[in-house]
């Protein structure tokens, strides 16, 4: 099966004074994460799409579904866990406990707070984690990379045509995922922020599927300003 995964469970702490983590923000006409839910309902390879949100925003994510999406019965909500990968984690709970982890299963996982991901960045997840097992969306990076352990001086200076920035979705075979999360002591689980990474220390490939440099994560209040201008344009075009 090919699943989805809407990570929502955050709290946007660095979006600051607002009443609601960000991914409910309004953006246009409607709130963050249902733009981005909308982007997968419209590829039909998914079989089912799990929204992980705060436990006390559960309620509200339905409720926000149930206004602005046809009822679909391929989204489930599910609530998230303590941080990102935990989260990734308490989808892949929901999965297992209702449908089973079988060998070929895969899962995409995204941003709620990336909306401007585009169909063609989904398709190339889908069909590059079913030939590889593990993908991740980057773009090149653009300024150089300037590498500092202390904060004060640098320590090195990678070569920029071989650094990249990530971005989401990043997909991988769930039985492979769960494997290699379970193998972590908990203090490499408090390090290995990225999911990705756990499958490269792991000495596994992960294959790389071009992003957009508009694929942008809504971060803080400035983050929100652009995808507002990023909107504005695409509706007056
Ligand atoms: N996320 C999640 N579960 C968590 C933490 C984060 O599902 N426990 C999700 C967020 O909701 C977001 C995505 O992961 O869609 C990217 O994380 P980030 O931008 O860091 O979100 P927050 O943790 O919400 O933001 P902040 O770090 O500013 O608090």
């Amino acid at each position: 099966m090919i699943y989805a995964e809407i990570l929502a469970g955050g709290k946007g702490t660095r979006m600051g004074n607002v009443n609601m983590p960000k991914q409910f923000l309004m953006l246009n006409s409607k709130p963050i994460i249902i733009h981005t839910l909308e982007k997968f309902l419209l590829n039909d390879r998914f079989e089912k799409i799990i929204v992980v949100s705060p436990r006390e925003w559960m309620f509200h994510t339905k409720d926000l579904i149930k206004k602005y999406i046809d009822f679909d019965e391929r989204i489930a909500v599910v609530e998230g866990g303590s941080d990102r990968n935990e989260s990734i984690m308490k989808g892949i709970d929901y999965i297992d406990e209702y449908y089973g982890i079988r060998d070929h299963d895969v899962i995409v996982t995204h941003d709620s707070v990336r909306p401007f991901l585009t169909h063609r960045i989904i398709d190339e997840n889908i069909d590059a984690v079913l030939e590889y097992g593990a993908v991740d969306t980057v773009i090149e990076a653009i300024d150089t990379i300037i590498q500092s352990i202390d904060g004060e001086f640098i320590s090195e200076v990678p070569v920029r045509d071989t650094m990249y920035q990530g971005q989401t979705p990043q997909s991988f075979n769930i039985k492979k995922l769960v494997d290699h999360y379970q193998s972590l002591t908990k203090e490499q689980k408090d390090i290995l922020t990225d999911a990705c990474k756990i499958f490269a220390l792991k000495g596994e490939k992960v294959k790389l599927v071009k992003g957009e440099v508009f694929n942008i994560k809504v971060t803080t209040p400035y983050d929100l300003k652009v995808a507002e201008a990023f909107i504005q344009e695409r509706v007056l075009k």
